[in-house]
């Protein structure tokens, strides 16, 4: 993003002090300067505040925006030291002068796993108290279309007020467009610990000099890379009820780079059939001039690239007169179901969602493919009263990716994600349907760098015959003794279904003496129910095998997610 572009635009509900603020932090928060972050402070100038930033992150996001803060705190006269929360404890906290709290929340609102032990603890009927002195705030993140939306943060908060606490600016709950409200709490949280701390603000004396060089911005949400479309290809056998394509974007030219484990930000267009639909509902003809957040433009452009069409959103379905139900699952039902006359169109787009980008677990190596990343994306596809529904972003991808001939994307590190540093240790990788994902790119990385640990994959799917994604592939690694074990659990091919979790159960033995030789275990595919069955395989194995009692076995499990040897990418 040019310097010159604003990332708020002047008609953005923004005073103008504000703006400047937000688009100074935007600019600094898109920039491709590395931040630094780690467990201990970064030699904080005595006369500055200690500011304590703590991150709660299952995909990335939590850890990013702790770190942007960060880098925003030391302009404005603290000393930060931003913490994964798996290092902290309650007793830590006890300690703590000036802490920011950034948290999301997955799956049934629960904790991200590095936040899980913290969340519990402070929680716990016998959590002790904390020091009025430790001034708070936190920030949570969440996707409103879950029920449970921010519980983590929602909470941590509750509990460190409950504690003693001084919470000092009100929890803000950011829906997945967390932008602007992430970036005006900050602001006020800022503002409000700097009040009554010694050294507040910088004196022109203590003003740091250049530090980082302001590098080129790199790409990212507002200004995502046209990544040229390499191929779009289904990896199902004919026959198959599932649809999952192969999907391989160029990145030449572009200077984005992603490291095995990461994310890929995807910012998909609305069907132009369902955009057709949705102005049909409205009366229109596409030409009408609309304000959204890129400005003004024609309504027809704006449904097509900025408005979000799936799940209303409560201001929407309030503008409409109607209440949520579960015959209202899209834009489109809600502006058909609201009586006429309908409210001006300037008074509904300004209650439209924003057209959100979606993230894929990156299924390639750089290593493997220099200048290139791959996807593996499963067709989201399903049929509600007697309209057939499509995912956003998945049928963009399968239907429509190859003709647009680009799409916009940014890469989303997840750090936490990744093989195991040291190339001796064993892998156990859990990966049913897309979840196979990162496990290719973990393979080919392995294969790119002559790892020596062994290689174990779980995979599974509906039908051996149709849907054993990137079978050659596996068959391949098999040979050349990369894996030294697949287990497969297609689940639809006998009487009986098997998963994944139970082809782990009847290998416990051998899994159990792969974690004894400090074997990482990583998990990915869906959140609810998949990774819970696995994760309660896992604690069911350890117990038997490792001859623990229950309470054990979770804390040995908890272990193996503090030390970053249990990881998952789940959604
Ligand atoms: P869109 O968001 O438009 O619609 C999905 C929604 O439709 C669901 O949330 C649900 O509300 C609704 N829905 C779906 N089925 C329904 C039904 N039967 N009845 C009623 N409602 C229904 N995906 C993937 O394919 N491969 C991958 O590698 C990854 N990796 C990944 C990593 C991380 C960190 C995250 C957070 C997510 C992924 N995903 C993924 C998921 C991906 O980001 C995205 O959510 C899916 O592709 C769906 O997005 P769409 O835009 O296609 O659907």
């Amino acid at each position: 993003m040019s310097s010159s572009v604003p990332f708020v635009p002047d008609s953005a509900p923004f005073t103008p002090a504000q703006r400047a603020w937000l688009n100074g932090f935007f600019a600094g928060a898109f920039s491709r300067a590395p931040v630094h972050s780690s467990a201990s402070p970064e030699s904080p100038a005595e006369s500055l505040s200690p500011l304590t930033i703590l991150w709660g992150s299952q995909t990335g996001t939590a850890e990013s925006l702790a770190k942007q803060a960060a880098k925003e705190a030391g302009k404005r006269g603290f000393a930060p030291t931003v913490i994964d929360m798996a290092t902290t404890t309650t007793t830590d906290l006890s300690t703590t002068q000036n802490l920011l709290v950034i948290t999301s929340t997955y799956g049934d609102g629960e904790p991200p796993d590095n936040a899980k032990a913290l969340h519990d603890a402070l929680l716990s009927p016998d959590a002790a108290t904390v020091p009025a002195s430790l001034r708070y705030t936190v920030c949570a993140l969440g996707d409103t279309n879950y029920e449970l939306f921010c519980q983590c943060g929602k909470n941590m908060d509750e509990a460190l007020a409950k504690l003693g606490a001084t919470r000092i600016t009100e929890r803000v709950d950011c829906d997945v467009d967390y932008d602007d409200d992430y970036a005006k709490w900050l602001d006020t949280a800022l503002g409000a610990l700097s009040e009554g701390n010694a050294s507040p603000a910088l004196s022109a004396a203590q003003e740091p000099g250049p530090t980082e060089p302001e590098s080129a911005p790199a790409y990212g949400k507002k200004n995502p890379f046209p990544a040229p479309v390499l191929t779009v290809r289904n990896l199902n056998g004919e026959g198959s009820a599932k649809e999952v394509n192969h999907v391989e974007f160029s990145l030449k030219d572009s200077g984005l780079t992603y490291e095995t484990g990461d994310a890929l930000a995807v910012l998909p267009t609305n069907d132009p059939d369902l955009v057709a639909q949705v102005l049909t509902a409205l009366g229109c003809d596409g030409e009408e001039a609309v304000t959204t957040s890129v400005g003004e433009q024609p309504l027809r452009a704006a449904l097509a690239s900025n408005l979000d069409l799936g799940k209303p959103s409560p201001k929407l379905l309030a503008a409409l007169n109607l209440s949520a139900s579960d015959d209202i699952v899209d834009v489109l039902d809600a502006i058909q179901a609201a009586s006429r006359p309908l409210p001006s169109l300037a008074d509904l787009v300004a209650n439209f969602k924003k057209l959100q980008p979606r993230l894929y677990s990156i299924s390639s190596s750089p290593k493997a493919h220099p200048g290139e990343v791959h996807l593996t994306v499963g067709a989201v596809r399903y049929t509600v009263g007697d309209r057939a529904r499509k995912g956003v972003c998945s049928t963009f991808l399968a239907e429509r990716a190859v003709a647009a001939g680009t799409a916009g994307v940014f890469v989303h590190a997840n750090k936490a994600f990744r093989p195991p540093a040291d190339p001796n240790l064993p892998m156990i990788m859990v990966g049913p349907g897309t979840g196979i994902a990162p496990f290719r790119a973990f393979l080919e990385e392995r294969t790119a760098t002559a790892a020596t640990g062994k290689n174990w994959l779980f995979f599974g799917d509906q039908h051996a015959a149709t849907d054993y994604l990137y079978q050659e592939q596996i068959g391949d690694w098999q040979k050349s003794g990369l894996l030294s074990r697949v287990d497969t659990a297609f689940s639809r091919d006998q009487a009986q279904k098997i998963y994944v979790q139970d082809r782990m159960r009847e290998a416990g033995a051998e899994l159990w003496s792969w974690l004894e030789a400090g074997a990482h275990f990583y998990v990915c595919g869906d959140a609810k129910r998949m990774a819970k069955d696995v994760d309660a395989a896992l604690h069911d194995i350890i117990t038997e095998y490792g001859k623990k009692s229950p309470e054990e076995a979770a804390e040995f499990v908890q272990e193996l997610k503090t030390t970053k040897r249990y990881a998952r990418d789940v959604y």
